[in-house]
């Protein structure tokens, strides 16, 4: 147990940042290094991988890693591990580079951003990791695309990092799992549940979590802020609603807001035990897992993810996944309800899609009061009219891309 809290994944918090001491030396040293360049995604597991946050990952993954976890869902040490956390390079990125070698990592403006031991570099088979993984080989999906795109070799081995230069964009809400931690026990919350999110909060969302925190002494709500498909809402602007939401709808007592900045995969059911993995490693005991958690148009069925939460088992992870139906507004309850709660026809239902939020927004007009906070609601419609919601092409938001659950 790390300061009494649950136990991170493998028993122990990673720290893989330069320490104080060989921090000079390990710089001075990685300037005369080969180096390998890290796209986004790399970089933010590369921090993760640093923090802890991905205990017990000690590096990108190394061949028998990267197999087992394709194949079993595990690393090469038995323990469960769902998604594969790779540094993939061209053949000609990595000419002259082999096993034993220490590399220097580096980011799209060549700063140095840490070394790695390379331990491994291997050929792996796309078609395969997106069949296991992603259960689709469509390259509609948007991680079977990013998969595709990535270069044909990865280099498996363990990293050191040194301390980001700048402040993290997000900083007040950018914290390592020893920080959130020590304020769980700082706060004394012994059931803390943790909650994943790339949407702004609406009231279905709303609905659950408090569900949850009538159970559990802390939230830790944990918006990913890495890479998401073009379309979703930007993370800067859903801060702005998180903060929104917690101000005036949350007891400032009782939640933690701390970002992760990791790149969406749209896994599905895998990727809903990575995020869970990694709010444990954070220190939760509890993981919200609701309808389609990580789920990308229609390629998951919407409780794909409990079953296989449920086969894995609750011995192999020490997080406990707490389940929620797809929630809805029920006009004769007049309350947000699922279906193990309302008795009423569907007829009475009222769920609010991505495309009709996109449909009332272009309008100039908020969603429903009861579907999403008028608070909310204004911020979207901001972000909508001046033009920071757009797709990267420069249009507004595709319509087949759903923001919310609630289809
Ligand atoms: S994501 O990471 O799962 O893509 P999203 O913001 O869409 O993020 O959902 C966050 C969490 O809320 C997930 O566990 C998801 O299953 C759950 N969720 C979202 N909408 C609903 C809903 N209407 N009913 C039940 N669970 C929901």
């Amino acid at each position: 147990m790390a300061g009494g809290g649950i136990a991170p994944h493998g028993g122990r918090l990673v720290n893989r940042m330069a320490s104080p001491d060989e921090h000079e030396s390990l710089l001075s040293e990685a300037q005369g290094l080969k180096r390998v360049q890290c796209k986004a995604r790399e970089l933010g597991d590369l921090t993760k991988i640093a923090i802890g946050a991905y205990s017990p990952l000690e590096g990108f993954m190394t061949q028998a890693d990267y197999e087992r976890v394709v194949e079993e869902k595990r690393l090469n040490s038995g323990l469960v591990w769902t998604i594969p956390i790779t540094l993939a390079a061209g053949r000609e990125d990595v000419r002259g580079i082999g096993p034993g070698e220490r590399v220097a990592l580096v980011d799209a403006e060549q700063n140095l951003r840490g070394v790695m031991d390379i331990h491994d570099i291997y050929a792996y088979d796309k078609e395969r990791e997106a069949s296991c993984v992603y259960l689709t080989t469509d390259q509609e999906h948007p991680g079977v695309r990013a998969l595709f795109e990535r270069g044909e070799l990865l280099l498996g081995g363990s990293v050191t990092v040194f301390n980001q230069s700048g402040p993290h964009p997000y900083a007040p809400y950018y914290l390592k799992p020893e920080q959130t931690r020590a304020t769980f026990q700082k706060r004394g919350w012994r059931r803390i549940v943790g909650f994943q999110t790339r949407n702004p909060l609406h009231r279905a969302h709303e609905y659950i979590l408090k569900c949850a925190m009538e159970i559990t002494d802390g939230l830790f709500l944990s918006p990913l802020v890495g890479e998401t498909k073009p379309g979703d809402i930007p993370a800067s602007v859903r801060m702005q609603c998180y903060e929104a939401m917690l101000r005036s709808y949350f007891p400032a007592q009782r939640v933690v807001l701390g970002v992760i900045d990791v790149t969406m995969r749209y896994a599905g059911p895998r990727e809903a035990v990575f995020h869970a993995l990694i709010r444990q490693n954070f220190g939760c005991t509890h993981f919200i897992v609701g309808r389609d958690h990580a789920g990308v148009g229609q390629f998951y069925g919407p409780f794909d993810a409990h079953r296989l939460f449920e086969e894995i088992g609750e011995r192999e992870i020490g997080i406990q996944p707490l389940f929620f139906d797809g929630s809805f507004y029920c006009r004769r309850c007049l309350a947000i309800v699922t279906a193990r709660t309302c008795p009423h026809k569907e007829t009475e239902h009222r769920r609010l899609s991505g495309t009709e939020v996109r449909e009332l927004l272009a309008r100039g007009e908020q969603p429903p009061e009861e579907l999403m906070r008028p608070e909310v609601a204004e911020i979207l419609l901001e972000a909508y009219r001046d033009g920071t919601w757009q797709t990267p092409q420069g249009g507004r938001p595709a319509k087949d891309q759903t923001t919310t659950k609630q289809r």
